[in-house]
């Protein structure tokens, strides 16, 4: 038998499974539709991992991931924490009340002093638009954008898109041409609706931002959607309706559910808040996104949260896959 004395001809290497190569992920503004349909593809495939209570992953072993928050959040940071932990790394969180940025330290010494220990990932969400940016032009290791102010809240954005796309049968190809998003409320200080706006238009959506002129200024029109001040003739068009918490803490001059940006919580829940009449009147398939916290009875009536066009627990769920994939994609 003839002894092979050269070895096989090396295979053509196979096309890397995701177009991603970034370091950071700091908004979905400014990225490629590839980039965005690898996170979500990415993402789909941890669904599994990420919804089971058993199966972790160590993709990520022997790793560490920091969780800064600089601002309040509850489903956000727990999303990242389970997230990293089913990639198999640990997890050191910093809330601003346990770190030194109370003590005036900035916040990329934080996140310098916490990269010096040997993390391989920050996650951060700040008050001030631009502060990821400006910790991941600070530091070496990855940088993911929790939530910058009101500029973008990328992994909102994403599970946004995932969710809609399972919806709507459009897994697959992750292309939502045709399909009609509709934005309602206080859109001008929503990080969310900036991440989805650019997400959605990138695969193809249509997108469509409806609330009084305070909150849904004509000027949005600059991000690639629509705007509109009715929402009743923009329900039957719609696919999805996504409805956004009235941000009072993010208007000058507010106080508890009193803003001068809104006539009156009444007077907003009349003309704008998601009730079961109006649900009632969106196409059979469409369904209805909020991306927590909810005041219920105000923009969305408890009714339509938990009813069978109600796809928020999904978004939530869907929350854990998309920051596995945006911590793996990055750090990995
Ligand atoms: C949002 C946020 O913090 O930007 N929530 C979230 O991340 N789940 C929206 C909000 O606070 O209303």
């Amino acid at each position: 038998m003839p002894v092979a004395t050269t070895p096989p001809p090396a295979t053509p290497a196979a096309p890397p499974p995701h177009k991603w190569s970034r370091r950071h992920l700091l908004g979905l503004d400014g990225l490629t539709a590839g980039e965005v349909r690898a996170l979500l593809r990415a993402a789909a495939a941890y669904v599994p991992v990420a919804t089971s209570t058993q199966t972790d992953t160590q993709e990520l072993a022997g790793r560490t991931v920091a969780t800064l928050f600089f601002e309040d959040s509850t489903r956000t940071r727990t999303s990242f924490t389970l997230a990293a932990r089913r990639l198999g790394a640990g997890v050191v969180d910093l809330s601003s009340g346990a770190s030194s940025v109370n003590k005036g330290e900035s916040l990329l010494d934080t996140a310098r002093t916490v990269e010096a220990m040997g993390v391989s990932g920050i996650v951060v969400r700040a008050k001030q638009a631009g502060a990821a940016e400006l910790i991941a032009r600070g530091v070496s290791c990855a940088v993911v954008n929790a939530g910058d102010g009101k500029h973008e809240h990328p992994t909102q954005g994403l599970l946004d898109l995932l969710t809609l796309a399972e919806a709507h049968g459009r897994q697959d190809a992750l292309d939502l041409s045709g399909l009609t998003l509709v934005i309602v409320g206080d859109v001008v200080s929503s990080r969310v609706a900036r991440s989805a706006i650019a997400g959605a238009r990138l695969l193809g959506a249509r997108v469509v931002c409806v609330g009084p002129p305070a909150l849904a200024p004509a000027s949005l029109a600059a991000l690639g959607c629509e705007v509109s001040g009715d929402l009743d003739p923009v329900l039957p068009i719609a696919d999805a309706v996504m409805m956004l918490r009235v941000q009072f803490e993010r208007h000058e001059g507010s106080e508890s559910l009193r803003s001068p940006s809104v006539p009156s919580p009444r007077e907003f829940r009349t003309l704008f808040g998601l009730t079961r009449e109006r649900a009632d009147r969106l196409k059979p398939a469409a369904v209805v996104m909020h991306p927590g916290p909810m005041n219920r009875g105000l923009e969305i009536d408890g009714e339509v949260a938990d009813g069978p066009r109600s796809v928020i627990r999904t978004q939530v769920s869907r929350g854990v896959a998309v920051r596995m994939a945006a911590l793996r994609l990055c750090i990995g």
